[in-house]
């Protein structure tokens, strides 16, 4: 008898409010990229571009769920899912990033709020994923201060239409990763780089946050507002001084630089020297209008690094030691499988007094999945969700703060640069006829929820 079947998991453990769910994002799933008058993101016009995919891979299509939501919401009250994770598209709402709004857009949300709906499905919303309207780009995106306005108003314009039948919001989706990797290497839209653009976003963007919980919060009295935010369990490589200080330095850049301000603590330069640069930034009443509390704060945890000091590496002077160079169990993202990592994120997010709820808002696995038969046999990513979830029960046992749990994610979708070869879906997509096959994590997950 395989694990699977002798998970001893069971839904009651994690006690009757724990919250389940499953995420998706806007530009991973919907495909449409031109439909019924959205304008271009800034992912739109990156995928276009020669090199910046895997494999010239580019979202135009993507899973269709633009045009197939009905099919995919069926798929989630099949899998017995509660609530469903998803973004807007801001190009979509307004296709300049600011006035005129393209009613077409808003209809279309409109339609998927509804469907979710009918079939009892709860709706979670997240304002920001990544696909930032690319006129605003051409006005420096989000290195322009500017952009807090231009953020405000379509916060505003999605309270106005979507408030009534939204009560769950996250503000911005993991703002570490799509600065990091969009504004300082490169490698994710808009495709800038340096130390300038990227201190530039991360401060907007951060006060974006804020401003986004606060509208949010003064039209919708009764909405559940929270952010989301990538958390990572860092370790250094050894037990040197050197490598200990520079596992402190990641651990400060990946998971307090972006949390802390929210909660009022300002940004922790001194445990990370590099950010007093963003002093010229930051005007006098900043940081005090940055403070935001959140109802809820949304972690998302896929794995551990392990760091090593490296005097070469500018302003960080550390390097991350791969899952392959460790020779470890590893997904197709090249990250290692380490689900006690989850515990240590939850331990270590716990002790923040400002925090009032946790939910795990994405936490999943690509792997290379093929269908037989008409069945997909992924038992990796199954131990894999199930090892995650004992971390939960044993964070709970510990008396940890944890209220919920969104697998990552609804079917195969575009994986940033990785175009579609990281499949993390509970369901398999065929991206050439766009058929949908539930796979065994799927099944696991639908018995496991009933
Ligand atoms: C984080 C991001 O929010 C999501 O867009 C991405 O696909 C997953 N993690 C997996 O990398």
């Amino acid at each position: 008898m395989n694990k699977v079947e002798n998970s001893f998991l069971n839904k009651s453990q994690f006690g009757q409010d724990f919250l389940w769910g499953v995420s998706t994002a806007a530009f991973q799933i919907e495909g449409a990229h031109d439909a019924d008058g959205k304008g271009s993101s800034i992912w739109d016009v990156f995928t276009s571009q020669k090199g910046k995919i895997k494999n010239g891979h580019h979202a135009i299509t993507a899973c269709d769920f633009y045009n197939s939501y009905e099919t995919d919401i069926s798929l989630i009250k099949e899998l017995n899912i509660p609530n469903f994770r998803f973004s807007i598209s801001w190009p979509r709402i307004m296709p300049t990033g600011t006035h005129p709004v393209n009613q077409a857009g808003i209809d279309y949300y409109n339609k998927i709020i509804d469907a979710l709906l009918a079939q009892g499905i709860e709706p979670w919303v997240t304002l920001y994923h990544w696909d930032l309207p690319h006129a605003l780009e051409e006005k420096g995106g989000w290195t322009n201060r500017e952009s807090v306005s231009w953020f405000s108003e379509y916060v505003e314009i999605c309270a106005t239409h979507f408030g009534d039948r939204v009560k769950n919001w996250m503000v911005i989706n993991e703002p570490s990763v799509f600065t990091g990797a969009g504004y300082f290497l490169g490698i994710h839209a808009p495709g800038k780089k340096g130390i300038t653009n990227y201190l530039k976003a991360m401060h907007h963007v951060t006060m974006a946050t804020a401003a986004g919980g606060k509208i949010l919060r003064n039209k919708i009295p009764d909405a559940n507002i929270g952010t989301t935010f990538s958390s990572t369990h860092i370790e250094p490589a050894t037990t040197s001084q050197k490598d200990v200080e520079a596992a402190k330095r990641v651990d400060t850049l990946l998971n307090r630089t972006f949390i802390e301000p929210l909660l009022g603590l300002g940004y922790p330069q001194g445990d990370l020297p590099v950010l007093k640069k963003l002093n010229s930034y930051i005007a006098p009443d900043d940081l005090e209008n940055i403070a935001f509390d959140f109802d809820f704060i949304g972690l998302q945890c896929y794995t551990r690094e392990v760091v090593k000091s490296s005097l070469i590496i500018p302003y960080i002077g550390a390097e991350l030691i791969s899952a392959e160079k460790r020779n470890v169990i590893a997904t197709d993202m090249g990250w290692e499988v380490y689900p006690p990592a989850l515990y240590h994120v939850l331990k270590r997010f716990n002790e923040y007094d400002g925090i009032k709820k946790i939910i795990i808002t994405e936490n999943g696995a690509a792997f290379p999945d093929t269908v037989k038969n008409g069945k997909v046999h992924d038992i990796k990513r199954t131990h894999y969700i199930q090892d995650h979830l004992e971390q939960i029960l044993k964070a709970k046992e510990d008396g940890l703060n944890v209220d919920g749990y969104f697998v990552w994610t609804l079917t195969d979708n575009f994986e940033w640069a990785e175009g579609y070869n990281a499949r993390f879906g509970l369901i398999h997509v065929d991206f050439e006829t766009q058929k949908r096959t539930i796979k065994n994590s799927g099944f696991w997950l639908k018995d496991f929820l009933s």
